[in-house]
Order: structure tokens, then sequence, then C-alpha cells
């Protein structure tokens, strides 16, 4: 029998790719969304989606008659630059939120749980490809919140013998995303100035979110220990090749970098590798075409910023560290 599967944030960017593929495998999918970000529009019209507008904070008042197999918990603050006086933002919804879901799970007998953590909590590793038992050193708020969320988890889960999942992505992109890879195509389709934040030399690991999709797909249907996955391409891409995916000749400015912008970030993905057999299938320069393709009514309609408020949004952000 197909399992019954929960998600929270499952209306945002990863939760609503997700939920359409599952959905689309014939799951039974139930998403839990206050739609802070995400859009109820992002999910597809299917039968086997059922959607509860709430916040996650109020998850004990969600009455579901369905048993869930496995939930998902992707809801999170999940923007990093904002006003740090959000600070208390992020731990309403990523340290009090995730501990309601969990209280939530444990209620209900749910007894797999898969978290979407951030590759943001080894902080700045010094150009090392990263491995899951470093030592973990977040450098701001939304980083130490999941950070906290982590510690949460395992000791939740010992507790009451439910199993866990921590996924360390590290920077996803695909349809409906809207960070730097949809923010530099947007640009470039609404002939715009690519703006690039420090030297562009900066270089991260772009993993697609249909990779993303693969690797919680195997963990619902694995029955595994509890275990922590970077979830990466292992690649590193600097800001100015990407640039160039995009276009090599299309206009492009260099702001000022942001002050706590790492200079690399790798993920070592051998673990998931050899644990799940999962490997990333799409390399960036292919998913970078293929959005432009299949995102490209929405990419050519979303507002950006204009240089000049950038500038400010940087400097104003500089200021606080
Ligand atoms: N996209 C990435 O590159 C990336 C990288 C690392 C980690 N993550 C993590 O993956 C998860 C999903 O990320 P995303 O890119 O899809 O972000 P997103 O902002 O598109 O999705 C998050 C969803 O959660 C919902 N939400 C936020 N607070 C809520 C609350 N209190 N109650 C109910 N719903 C709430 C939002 O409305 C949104 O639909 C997040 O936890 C994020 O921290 C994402």
């Amino acid at each position: 029998m197909k399992k019954n599967i929960l998600i929270t944030g499952g209306s945002g960017f990863i939760g609503s790719n997700l939920a359409n593929y599952l959905a689309k495998k014939k799951f039974k999918v139930i998403v839990i969304d206050d739609l802070s970000v995400g859009d109820k529009r992002n999910l597809n019209k299917n039968r086997n989606i059922k959607f509860l507008k709430k916040n996650i904070n109020q998850i004990n008042s969600i009455k579901i008659k369905e048993k869930i197999d496995c939930c998902i918990h992707l809801a999170a603050k999940a923007q990093i630059l904002i006003n740090t006086k959000d600070e208390n933002q992020y731990f309403e919804d990523n340290v009090t939120g995730l501990q309601k879901t969990l209280n939530f799970c444990k209620k209900k007998g749910i007894k797999k749980f898969i978290f979407a953590s951030s590759a943001s909590v080894y902080g700045d590793t010094k150009n090392k490809k990263v491995t899951e038992n470093m030592i973990l050193s977040p450098l701001h708020y939304y980083a130490f919140s999941k950070y906290i969320g982590e510690k949460i988890i395992k000791k939740y889960c010992k507790l009451n013998k439910m199993n866990f999942y921590i996924l360390r992505l590290f920077n996803i992109y695909g349809e409906k995303s809207n960070a730097v890879v949809a923010k530099f195509i947007a640009q470039y389709l609404q002939n715009k100035t690519i703006t690039i934040y420090g030297n562009g030399k900066q270089s991260r690991d772009f993993v697609h979110v249909d990779d993303v999709i693969d690797i919680i797909n195997k963990l619902i249907v694995k029955n595994l220990t509890s275990n922590i996955f970077n979830v990466g391409s292992s690649k590193s891409t600097k800001i100015n090749q990407l640039k160039s995916y995009i276009s090599n000749s299309h206009k492009s400015i260099k702001l000022d970098k942001r002050f706590d912008d790492i200079e690399k970030s790798i993920a070592d993905i051998s673990k998931a590798k050899k644990i799940l057999k999962w490997s990333p299938k799409k390399k960036i320069e292919n998913g970078v075409k293929d959005m432009i393709e299949k995102d490209y009514l929405r990419l050519t309609k979303i507002k950006l910023d204009t240089i000049e408020s950038q500038k400010k949004l940087i400097k104003s952000f500089n200021k606080k560290k």
C-alpha cells in the first residue's frame, strides 16, 4: 500500500516540487503551510494532495485521520539576507515550530522524520570538502537555528524511538526557486544587469531540486537507521562561472561582498552514495538551461530589486556585523 506523507512547508520551492512528485507516484500527501512565503498554486491539482493552511506553531490543533508514515519537515524561515531584527522569527519557526512538529509526530505515532537542515551549519570550512562528522560552526542566526534544530531532533527522536534523517542541503536550485540561480536567470531574461555580490570568485555547490527529491524518495521507501547526509553535487561552481552558464555576454556588475559570504562551500557526498546509492544526476550547466526553458514565464515576471536597493540592502546588512 502507498504511504501517507506529511510535508510541512509543502507550498514552498522544494516542498511543492516534492509534493507534486509524490502525488504523481500515488503517495497520499498532506501539505501544511502558512503561506508566509509559499503559494498554494505551486501545488498541482491532484486528489492525492491535501492542503492545510496552518502555521507549524499551531500544528497540534490539526486533526488528521490518516495514519502518517513519514513527516518531511521543510517549513522554516529560510532567507538569510534579512534584517537581523528578525532573529526572533528564526527561533519561533525553526526551533519552537520544529519542536511542536516533533511533538505532533510523537502524538500521531509518526515514526520517520526527515529534516531539511542546511550546509550553513558548517560555517566557513576554509575551502575543504565537508564531511558530515566535521565540527559545526554556524555563522548567523539562520544557520544557528538549523544547528539547534539538529540537536533537538537527535535527542527527541532517540527518546521517542523515531527514526530521523537530517539532510544538510547545499545550494538547491530549480523550477520555482528564488535564490541566486533564479535571480541571475530572471535578470538575464528581463534584460537587467546581473548583480554579483563580491568579486564572483566565491564558489558554491549547486544541486538540482530533482536530485533532492530523489534522495528524499529513497529515505521514504527504505528502512534505515537514523543518519545525517550531505546533499550537494560535490562540484564547485564559481559565481562568475554560473553567470557564464546563463550568458557570457550579458551585462553584469560587481556589488559589495556580504560580510558573512564564505569563499567556498562544497559537499563530500560519499556517505549518501555508499548508504543510499544516491548520486546527483543533473549538472548545473544543464540545469540552468532547463530552468530557462521550463520556468521561463515565471522568471520573466518575478519582481527584481533595483541595483540601488540591492546596494542599500548589503550596506545595511554589513553594518550590523
Ligand atoms: N533552497 C535551498 O537552497 C535550501 C538550502 C538549505 C536548506 N534549505 C531548507 O529547506 C527547506 C525548504 O526550503 P525552500 O527553499 O523550499 O524554502 P521556501 O521558503 O520556498 O519554503 C519554506 C516554506 O515553509 C513555509 N513556512 C515558513 N514558516 C512556516 C511556518 N511557521 N508554518 C508553516 N509554514 C511555514 C513557507 O510559506 C514556505 O512555503 C527550508 O527548511 C530551508 O531552510 C533550503
